[in-house]
């Protein structure tokens, strides 16, 4: 292994890694704004610059690479001096807003100003300001903020394939735009405000909602297709407040795209269903499951299983459906006109897959056969899925619903049993490449939702005929 010298420590490291990488390996800290792991190198910031021995310059660790014996200085007065002055450069014009900033508690320049910067500015002259600006459906701009990183310019042409973000005149009134001022276009602009390093780009489904420092988090996987990508559900007193990217080299790399990172919101929706109902009204769970019974007693059923359930509730679903409805056929569903693993395929060059479930090749592994319509001596389904699976055209059958449910979708069942979203509870489900990953509770179920194996067993143990076929 390849060893440097930093801050008189010796560190390995892999050929080809730049000084950054090789210090965060060893917990050493360098600070820096440009710099991006999952972007090109630009070293245009100037904050990351480090001594090295037999240079007479500054240079900047982000765009050198670790050499066999090099000596590096990252916390030398020169160093220190270089960081006060870019942090001096980079604030002249900055509003120091962060008691109304949504950046605030995760900002690079933050922490950065407090770790590295001067008490003192000797700025006088007045800041240039700008109007907030639309920036579409995701992001709202302020580029009083800004610090010219070229991070977002960076991700458009590199990540999301689109030149959309452009530097509009030069030096001091340098202004990050869209080409002519047009809404971005990429189906991953969430991704601009993850990067951007100061609040200059903000999610404004998040926008005033929420200090991140409330917030608690807990590492999930995205349920909105069958790539899985890993993400992390922020909360605060049950309620989700946003989705974030969890890195994960092998699958999503940095990335959510926008689908996937604000698919939670239908946790939250006002319109979820969260009691059980009998007939479009609200009722209780006993009589709920009495009525469910009652209403598939002698019918010809056919069951269909969301392929948004996990591993663990499709393995409980194949042991309770053959004993308590025998004989009737079970099918996964989710996709319309996706209804076996084979036909799942890459739906854009960046991360979004075809399938729009995370676990329908989870499902099929376990046995499970697609949806693809539904058998003529059929009269009666009983659905199951959780939030995401898009259900078939049921044809008017009577129907029973177990798992999340809208209000507009109410109309369609005799009897709705609310069960728990991704959010909701802990499982297995396996992407489109065989990898298993677990999701995780982040919140408690809203109103009277529950598990899968709790209705299940409430229903095994109702006192109406113990089965309903
Ligand atoms: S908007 Fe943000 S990411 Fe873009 S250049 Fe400015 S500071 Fe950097
Ligand atoms: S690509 Fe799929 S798994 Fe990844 S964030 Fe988007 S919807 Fe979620
Ligand atoms: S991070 Fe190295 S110059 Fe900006």
């Amino acid at each position: 292994m390849s060893k440097c010298i930093i801050d008189g420590r010796e560190v390995e490291f892999t050929p080809g890694q730049n000084l950054i990488e090789v210090a965060k390996k060893a917990g050493i800290d360098i600070p820096f704004f440009c710099y991006h792991p999952g972007l090109s190198v630009v070293a245009q910031c100037r904050m990351c610059a480090v001594e090295i021995e037999k240079m007479p310059k500054l240079q900047t660790a982000c765009s050198t690479v670790a050499a066999e014996g090099m000596v590096v200085k990252t916390k030398s007065p020169r160093t220190a001096q270089n960081q006060k002055a870019v942090m001096e450069f980079l604030l002249i014009n900055h509003p120091l807003d962060c008691p109304i900033c949504d950046k605030s508690g995760e900002c690079d320049l933050q922490d950065n100003s407090y770790r590295h910067g001067d008490l003192y500015s000797r700025y006088t002259e007045e800041r240039r300001t700008y109007l907030d600006l639309d920036m579409g459906p995701v992001i709202q701009k302020n580029m009083n903020r800004c610090i010219h990183c070229t991070r977002c310019i960076r991700f458009g042409d590199e990540i999301a394939g689109i030149r959309e973000m452009v530097a509009l005149q030069r030096g001091n009134n340098t202004q990050i735009s869209t080409v002519d001022g047009r809404a971005l276009e990429t189906d991953y602009a969430g991704n601009y405000a993850d990067i951007c390093p100061t609040g200059s780009l903000t999610v404004k489904d998040f926008r005033f909602k929420k200090r991140v420092w409330f917030l608690k988090k807990t590492s999930t996987v995205c349920e909105g297709c069958s790539r899985g990508c890993n993400m992390e559900i922020h909360q605060d007193a049950n309620v989700i407040y946003r989705c974030i990217p969890r890195e994960n080299m092998q699958i999503n790399k940095y990335w959510l795209c926008d689908e996937g990172r604000f698919n939670f919101q239908y946790v939250n929706d006002e319109n979820r269903v969260v009691a059980p109902m009998v007939n479009h009204s609200v009722s209780d769970w006993g009589l709920s499951i009495d009525q469910a019974k009652k209403v598939l007693m002698g019918k010809k059923i056919a069951v269909l299983v969301g392929s948004d359930l996990t591993q663990e509730e499709g393995s409980h679903l194949l042991e309770f459906l053959p004993k308590h409805f025998p004989g009737s056929p079970i099918f996964h569903f989710g996709t319309p006109g996706l209804n076996t693993a084979e036909k799942d395929g890459d739906a854009d060059r960046i991360l979004k897959r075809k399938s729009k479930t995370s676990n329908l090749h989870g499902l099929e592994k376990l046995g499970f056969q697609g949806f693809d319509k539904m058998p003529k001596e059929i009269n009666a389904v009983l659905v199951i899925r959780g939030g995401r699976a898009i259900l078939p055209d049921l044809k008017g059958l009577v129907a029973v619903g177990l798992g999340v449910f809208m209000a507009p979708q109410v109309e369609e069942f005799s009897v709705i049993l609310p069960g728990t979203s991704f959010a909701e509870k802990d499982g297995t489900i396996v992407n489109y490449e065989g990898q298993a990953q677990r999701i995780r509770r982040a919140i408690l179920p809203p109103g009277q939702c529950k598990g899968l194996s709790e209705v299940l067993m409430m229903w095994v143990n109702s006192k109406s005929s113990s089965g309903a076929a």
